[in-house]
Parts: C-alpha cells; structure tokens; sequence
C-alpha cells in the first residue's frame, strides 16, 4: 500500500466533501415562496418524498413469469439493486402504498404493516429507505428553530391559503405548532395585530436520524413502563414551574411522531406494543394529527412504516377484541423469497458482511442451501410432480416436466399464494447459523463444501427449538431424502462437475472420436468404403458407431443422411472461411461428442478416482488435468466457483464413493 501523508489526508477528506449539501441555504418566508414557485414539489408530503427518493434511481421491468397476482406493472426498483433480492411485490406494494399517502387517498390514510416470518427482510428494507433518505440531496425547508422542523407553508394564514394554493399550484395542510406559533404571534407580529409571517427565518435541513431531524424509531419495550411520551413528547418538570402549564416552551416536542415529521417513522414490531399506542398511531395516520396533554392538536405529515412478524399478526387478527383496529392496518405481505438465484445471492451478501468473508465456499455450497432453504417454504401443489420441480420452475429453469405438461407457471404461483407460500419455512439467518455451525465442525476451518453444510443444516434444525417435530421430518426428508432431495440434486451437480473436468482431460480422445465419426460420415455420404488402418481392409461405414452418436441428440434414423451431409456443407463453409473444423465447431456435433464420452467415462472416472496410488502414468496425468480443471492456476481465494485443493479432492473422493457404491 502507498503511504500517504497527514496532507495527503486532508485533501481526500476535503475533496470528498466537495458539493455534499455543504451550501446551506438560510431566507424567510417569503424567500421560501419563491423557491416553492420555482419548484412544488419542495412541499410533497412525506411519503411523496420518500417514493420520489426511492423512484430516482430508476426501475427496470421484471421477469415476465414473476408478474402473478394481476401485477402486470410490477417493476423492481434500481434502489434496492445489491441489498434485497427477490421481494419484488412487497417494495412494489409499498411504493403504492407510498404513491396513495401522498395524495392523502383514505387507502394512503392507513398504517403501512409490513407482516413476514422472521428474518424475511422487513428491517432491512426499513432501515434502507431511512438511509436512502439521509442520502437524499433533494432540498427540504423548515421553520428555523420548530422542534419539528415544520414546513413554513403552515405559517400562511388560513384565509390566504387558498390564494397562495392556487398560485404555487400546491397543497397546504396543517397549522404551526405550539413553539412556532408562540413565536410568531410575539416576535412577529406589529402593534395592530397583524402577523408577519413573511419575515419569519427559514432554513434549509437534512435528514439524520442520528440528529433526530424528520426520522425516528419507535421500539416498543415493558408495556407497563413504557408511556405514550416516547412518541409524543412530554412536559419539561423544570420548565413548568417556569412557564406556566400551556406554556409550549415548558413541553419537549421529542417524541418518536414529532421528531420524524416531514419523513419517516420505523415502528418495529408494531403487535407487541400496549394499544394506547395504536389509537395514538391512527389517529396520526388517518387525520395527521396528534395531541400533546393540554396543548393543541400538532399536524404531523410523517409515514409510518411498521412491521410484524407473522405469528404476532394472526393472533392480533383473531382478537375480536382489536376489530376496530384491522381495517386502519395497511397489511403488506413481506414472504421469503423463493427463487433459489436470488437466495444465493442474500447469502453471498451476508456472507461478505461476517466474518466469513476470507473461508473458501466450495461451489455448490451455498446453492444447497438455498435449495433447502426454498424447499422447507413451498407448499404442495397438483399442477407439478414434487417440491424439487416446483422449486426449479420458480428459479426459471426450463425442465422436462415443465417443456411437456406446459405447466402454468402463473396458476402455479397464485395457488401457492393463496396458501401463504413463503410466509413459513427456514430463514436466511437459519442458514447462516448452520454454515457457522458447519465451520465449527471441521478441523482445518478453511473451507466449507456441500457435504459439510447437509451436515449442518441437519443438526441445526434437529437442535432448534420451535421446530415441530413433524417439520423435522419434513425438513429430513427434503435434506436426505433417497429422491427429490437436496441431496440427490447434490449428487447429480458433483457428477457433472467431476465429468466436465475429466472430459477436459479427455480431449485428445474427443478428437479421437471425432475424427472417427467423421471419417465414416464421409464414407457414407460419398457411399464408398473406410480403410481399416489395423486390419487393412476396406469394409462398410460404422453404421453403429455413428448411430451411437447422433442417437444422443434425436437424431431419427430417417434424417440421418440429412444431418451428415449438413455436416459436411457445414464443414465446407469453415474451411471456406479459412477457419479449422474441429469437434468443437458444429454444436450439435459438439453435444453428442461430449455425451458420448460421459456415458463412457462413468468406467474412467471410477478407476482414476478410485485409484489414487496407481502408479499408472496415464492415469495420473489425466487425474491431474482433471484436478488442474476444478482448481485454476489463476483461482481468486474466494471465489464461490472454483475449487481448492482440498475442496477438490473432496469432490473426487465423494465421486469416487458415489460411483462405488452405483456398481
Ligand atoms: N430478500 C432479501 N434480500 C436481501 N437480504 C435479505 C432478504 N431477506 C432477508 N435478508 C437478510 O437477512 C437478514 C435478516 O433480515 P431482517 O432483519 O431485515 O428481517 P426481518 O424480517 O426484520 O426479521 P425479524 O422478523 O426477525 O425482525 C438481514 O441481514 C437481511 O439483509
Ligand atoms: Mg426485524
Ligand atoms: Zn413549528
Ligand atoms: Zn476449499
């Protein structure tokens, strides 16, 4: 690394607070005008901003076959891009909400609920949009000194709103709150009575949490000694005596609600606080209004994004008691994702945030995972033949089943809806616990492979409380099942990899079939003889060796003089071109080559991996071509996709007792 200086220092830190919302505008009310009339959209409620802020970034269209649900204008947002995978329809849900709140739409009137099982997402994507709000370079005004940064729009009279309504061509809402109001009508008004509020100092602000400026955090804690004033502020004992008792300046406007007006208040898990705290929360949702004890009503403009998890939710369903309260609730359904893809990628996330980040994941580790993992949340379904279909048709891959029955992926999504599909099951962070558990399984805490992590998932679920023991049938099965389990799938995915490597070191004996093949196509196709260097003979084509090939790729019997001679116009055209044909130029060709040589090789593979000592230098060079093909020369530490040395061998020693135990 370059040592840098105590300058050097300075001028990166300087450089990198070049335009950060350094220039800080400070006017008055009447300058505020001016720059409303230049730009409305500086006076957007608070969930306006917030999906504008989320909006800026752009939005690309979804996979076609994830548009279930009457969701053909469901969209994924270039914000969450790299820190939510999947969920798609519950942000898409929340910027509708978001889109409601902001023209004050009696949906938008509601408390945003985002409801899931644990470990779903729902804090993170809260926590997301209170960062992303932060960031916002978007300006935002306030009347300078109101504890609740206040838009100064408030401070118009009301017989003048509408004039100014119509003139900016934006909504005003609200009256001042006590502390500005108490401001005003002393400092600001003249002898006859008259407010000038066109004097009164406005300053530009940003979002921090940290600062408590326009967000807040509520968490709820002992019912009993938590009181109301955490989101409504309370009266200052000190000042009291000092002021009087309607005095604003002997009241703290700190609350949760006040402090997160203009922006942004996470409620996290809503359901386990006493309800004196919901009637408070809806009546600032439904009128935007809340009420300090003897002080006016305050207009609060704020959205309120909170969350449950799923068990807490259907208990507070099926209370009578809380009937009046359920149709204030805006229920958002936050599910676990169910695409093994975008699984994969919240535990490579994850696993870049933890201490995991220097161990080799062996490749196919973190795939097996997520298999499971999407496994354990499906629910059954007539329309495919078992959960392992049903999972690779939500990843998107094309299967046999799928390509013959025309299975209506659509149909097949909203039936798993209508069943809660993704609102139960393991959890990412139950995975993470298991590839923990799994690292401190092994003696040399390296590396962690596919074998290692069935291992953990196992004993993780086996010693988790709160997993019925019909569920851990279920899980067992799906994990270790003889078929239509993660580790069957394992078992197919290991047998390719080890046949691609060896099929690498197999090439001179492609060629060798290759040139094989093509020489009897040429016989046939000219309808003459093929010497037999060995015997010396000439005799007829190898009908069968040539069948034996194209076989492997659908060629008919019938077209099979087609198909060589369009080997043959292939053939000419490269040569043509002047480039060579080889057996990797024509695909189809290529194909049934490479399938060839793996129904054959299940024999090679078997006696090179089983024979570790031999002393066979063929064997031995092969053996090494293969391994040179799991472990590149060039391997990056981590990466997830190739092996290591020891990873490697592990992969063959697993073959090796695979196809052992297949004779
Ligand atoms: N869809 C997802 N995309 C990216 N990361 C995810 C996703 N789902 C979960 N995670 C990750 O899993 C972890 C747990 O998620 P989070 O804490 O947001 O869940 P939660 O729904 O709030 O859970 P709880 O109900 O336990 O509070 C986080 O690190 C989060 O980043
Ligand atoms: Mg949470
Ligand atoms: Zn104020
Ligand atoms: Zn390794």
């Amino acid at each position: 690394m370059e040592l840098m200086s105590r300058n050097d220092f300075k001028t990166i830190i300087m450089d990198q607070r070049v335009g950060r919302g350094g220039q800080k505008w400070e006017g008055t009310s009447l300058d505020y005008l001016q720059k409303v009339m230049e730009n409305p959209s500086l006076t957007r409620f608070a969930p306006g901003r917030i999906y504008d802020m989320v909006a800026k970034y752009g939005s690309r269209d979804v996979d076609p076959s994830l548009k279930t649900r009457g969701y053909e204008d469901l969209i994924q947002y270039k914000f969450f891009d790299g820190k939510i995978f999947g969920t798609f329809e519950a942000i898409h849900d929340i910027m509708r909400f978001l889109k409601a709140a902001a023209r004050r739409t009696e949906t938008g009137k509601r408390i945003l609920i985002m409801v899931g099982p644990v470990s779903s997402g729902k804090s993170t994507i809260a926590y997301l949009i209170k960062r992303g709000l932060e960031r916002d370079d978007s300006p935002v005004y306030a009347i300078e000194g109101c504890p609740i940064q206040e838009d100064p729009l408030h401070l118009i009279p009301h017989e003048d709103r509408e004039f100014w309504e119509e003139k900016l061509g934006v909504r005003i809402e609200g009256e001042l709150c006590p502390v500005c109001q108490l401001n005003v009508d002393t400092e600001y008004s003249d002898e006859d009575g008259n407010i000038l509020w066109e004097n009164v100092p406005v300053e530009q602000f940003r979002f921090s949490e940290q600062r408590r400026k326009g967000i807040g955090t509520f968490q709820p804690s002992d019912p009993k000694s938590q009181d109301i004033s955490e989101l409504i502020g309370s009266v200052n004992m000190a000042k009291l005596t000092l002021h009087g008792e309607t005095d604003p300046r002997a009241y703290q406007f700190d609350g949760e609600l006040q402090v997160s007006n203009r922006g942004i208040v996470e409620y996290i898990e809503i359901l386990k606080a006493d309800v004196k705290f919901h009637y408070v929360l809806i009546t600032a949702a439904q009128e935007q209004l809340i009420k300090a004890p003897r002080f006016p009503q305050m207009h609060i403009d704020t959205l309120i994004l909170s969350h449950t998890n799923q068990t807490e939710y259907d208990s507070f369903k099926a209370d009578k008691k809380n009937e009046a309260l359920h149709d204030r609730m805006y229920p958002i359904m936050v599910p676990y994702n169910l695409r093994v893809e975008d699984e994969i990628k919240i535990y490579d996330k994850l696993i870049k945030e933890s201490e995991f980040a220097n161990i080799h994941i062996a490749p196919g580790t973190l795939r097996i995972a997520a298999q499971f993992a999407i496994l354990s949340r499906l629910v059954e379904s007539t329309k495919v033949t078992n959960f392992i279909e049903k999972m690779k048709l939500y990843n998107g891959e094309t299967t046999e089943e799928f390509k013959k029955q025309e299975i209506d992926l659509k149909a097949l999504r909203l039936e798993g809806r209508d069943q809660e599909e993704g609102m139960f099951g393991i959890s990412p962070r139950f995975i993470i616990n298991a590839l923990n558990i799994a690292l401190g399984m092994k003696e040399e805490k390296n590396c962690v492979n596919p074998i290692d992590i069935i291992r953990a998932l196992r004993q993780n679920f086996e010693h988790q409380i709160g997993i019925t023991e019909e569920d851990q049938g279920r899980f067992l099965n799906l994990l270790i099942g003889e078929k239509d389990s993660v580790s069957y799938e394992y078992k197919q995915f290991a047998k390719k990899q080890v046949n691609i490597a060896f099929l690498y070191a197999y090439e001179e004996q492609a060629n060798a079939l290759f040139d094989n093949y093509m020489q009897n196509a040429a016989a046939f196709c000219k309808k003459e003889k093929v010497f037999d260097s060995i015997t010396g003979e000439y005799s007829d084509p190898d009908e069968k060796l040539m069948r034996s090939i194209e076989e492997l790729i659908g060629v008919p019997v019938n077209s099979r003089t087609e198909f060589r001679n369009g080997i043959f116009v292939y053939k000419t055209d490269c040569m043509e071109s002047g480039e060579p044909f080889t057996f990797t130029s024509y695909t189809p060709l290529k194909e049934a080559i490479e399938k060839k040589l793996m129904s054959d090789l299940k024999n090679v593979v078997t006696l090179t991996i089983a024979d570790k000592t031999s002393t066979d230098e063929k064997k031995q060079k092969r053996r090494e071509k293969a391994f040179r093909k799991l472990v590149p020369q060039d391997r990056e530490p981590e990466s997830h996709v190739d092996y290591c040395d020891h990873c490697a061998n592990m992969l063959l020693a697993f073959i090796g007792e695979v196809l052992r135990k297949e004779e």
